[in-house]
């Protein structure tokens, strides 16, 4: 690629400017932010999975309409991240083939089951509450569509937050069983939650790049870093335990030091080997496999459509 056009990339990138679907961009650019936009809006999708799994037995009306609720906005945002990455020139169809054939990924944490109505509690504190962490700062990200769809993305993932925050909590307030539950939830998703900023610094491959362009603003150890720092006050709060015997404050430091999750099942799921990624790969499977009528009566309308206006 031209030098010249790249310093001068650089230089917009450097001043905060925002880049826009016709501007020149390197390829690199273009091919990291489709992965990584792509990759999102796939997390965004099958992460409703491990949710939807417990619409039908919320545990009152109430908590029934708020999930469905919460899921519907995440199949929401999902949809705004495919038109970003559509921005790109790549398709949403593509996307969908990539996925579907693991070709792409999604995030590591919804290839975890959720086991008891607590989960849906520690989904909304922790997976919500770690998803925000990292999308706050990609609301300034260099990509401009990508960086409009994390402001409303953001709004309604803080809710989300709350919400789940509020599910636990009404869990660890209750009977010794519902306390249980939550601690049980807390010691399940609190790894999972760690590994979803991404490996550690010295393992992530594309966090030089991606932070020289501002696709990403934070690395993943000081994402990981400020939601330990968050969350554990909160965990404190519910009286709930997390479960890592080296968690302690550290006054110098200013941070909490925590233990590292185990790396070696983070890439074991993101290899496909997780305890849910075939089944949630089978469940997108089928709803693509279910939706071909509704795509092919869609196609054959806007054809006779086309036809008659052209006639
Ligand atoms: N789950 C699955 N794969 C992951 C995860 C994860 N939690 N973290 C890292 N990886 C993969 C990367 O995709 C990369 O593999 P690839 O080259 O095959 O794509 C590899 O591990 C190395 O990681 P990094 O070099 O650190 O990757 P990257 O710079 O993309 O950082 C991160 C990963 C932080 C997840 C980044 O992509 C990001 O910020 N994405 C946008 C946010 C997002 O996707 N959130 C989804 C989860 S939350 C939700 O939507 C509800």
């Amino acid at each position: 690629e031209d030098p010249e056009k790249l310093a001068a990339f650089q230089a917009r990138i450097d001043a905060g400017e925002k880049i826009e679907p016709k501007d020149w961009m390197p390829q690199g650019y273009r091919k990291t932010l489709i992965r990584q936009i792509g990759q999102h809006a796939h997390s965004e999708i099958v992460g409703t999975l491990p949710e939807g799994n417990w619409v039908t037995r919320a545990p009152t009306l109430e908590r029934k309409a708020i999930l469905l609720a919460k899921v519907q906005d995440e199949a929401g945002h999902g949809l705004y991240l495919y038109c970003a990455a559509e921005t790109l020139g790549v398709s949403r169809d593509e996307m969908t083939e990539m996925l579907l054939d693991g070709r792409m990924k999604y995030s590591s944490i919804f290839n975890y089951p959720s086991l008891n109505w607590a989960d849906i509690g520690a989904i909304g504190w922790l997976v919500d509450g770690a998803a925000i962490m990292n999308q706050v700062p990609l609301q300034r990200t260099s990509y401009g569509p990508y960086s409009r769809a994390m402001i409303r993305i953001c709004k309604e993932e803080s809710f989300h937050q709350r919400q789940g925050y509020d599910a636990i909590r009404a869990c660890a307030e209750g009977t010794p069983a519902q306390k249980k539950m939550a601690q049980d939830a807390l010691n399940r998703f609190w790894y999972p939650s760690l590994m979803m900023f991404g490996p550690p610094d010295g393992d992530s491959v594309h966090s030089e790049q991606s932070m020289a362009w501002k696709i990403k603003i934070n690395t993943n150890d000081e994402l990981r870093q400020k939601f330990v720092d968050q969350t554990v006050p909160q965990a404190e709060f519910l009286g709930l335990t997390v479960p890592d015997e080296n968690l302690k404050w550290n006054e110098e430091r200013g941070h909490y030091d925590f233990s590292q999750p185990d790396w070696s099942e983070f890439f074991d799921v993101i290899k496909g080997n997780g305890p849910c990624n075939v089944d949630r790969l089978a469940d997108r499977n089928k709803a693509w496999d279910d939706g071909a009528w509704v795509r092919e009566g869609m196609l054959a309308h806007a054809r006779k459509k086309a036809a008659a206006k052209v006639a």
